[in-house]
């Protein structure tokens, strides 16, 4: 089997169910603020099948005109988005080792049918800082390679409260979400997954 990259780590089971249940809340309240939007992308002007918001003094987008980018305010409302909650501030302490706090927090919603292609995150000028990502409801197969698209890759299912951290050698690895096995978590009432990332955005 293909080697998980370096500085790639992955921690099963690292919420347990209250720590989960607490999220889901926090990103309810964060939902309410900042609606879900759906992102399309560059040029093609393609709706991707996943929704979007963020929290965090900076939020990741992508439109047709304006490509990927982080902006501070929300597409639709215009203002700026919620705070990251202080437990996912906390998470990030725990598990980035990194001296900076998180800017963003892209919270993605996948429905059943949701999948997102092999990507590398890159948008950062700060490339020093890992990636933090959360996993909430329904397990996914994730799909990880190695710094080029053509490089192998290998998947594994991350579950309700998994944690995986895209750092060091890992950090412009490729990845993406190839399925959503539905109805193989109670935690979300309207089944489906959330997905949280937490990212340094400026060195
Ligand atoms: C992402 O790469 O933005 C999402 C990954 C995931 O949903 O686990
Ligand atoms: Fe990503």
């Amino acid at each position: 089997m293909q080697p998980l990259p370096q500085g790639f780590r992955y921690h099963p089971g690292y919420l347990d169910r209250e720590r989960q249940q607490a999220l889901v809340e926090s990103i309810r309240q964060i939902v309410a603020e900042a609606p879900l939007y759906i992102p399309v992308m560059p040029r093609t002007g393609k709706p991707m099948s996943v929704r979007m918001t963020n929290c965090g003094v900076l939020g990741w987008m992508t439109d047709k005109a304006g490509g990927y980018r982080y902006q501070a305010t929300h597409p639709a409302t215009g203002m700026p988005w919620p705070p990251i909650p202080d437990e996912l501030l906390r998470i990030w302490d725990d598990l980035a080792d990194y001296a900076k706090p998180p800017e963003a927090c892209l919270i993605n919603f996948y429905d059943d049918a949701a999948s997102m292609g092999l990507h590398q995150d890159s948008d950062e000028a700060d490339l020093a800082a890992p990636v933090v990502s959360l996993s909430l409801g329904a397990t996914c197969l994730f799909r990880i390679g190695g710094p080029a698209r053509g490089d192998s890759t290998r998947s594994f299912k991350l579950s309700s409260g998994d944690a995986v951290v895209l750092g060091g050698e890992g950090r412009l690895c490729f990845h993406g979400v190839d399925r959503i096995y539905p109805g193989t978590s109670t935690l979300l009432k309207q089944g489906g997954r959330i997905n949280l990332t937490l990212r340094r955005v400026n060195r």
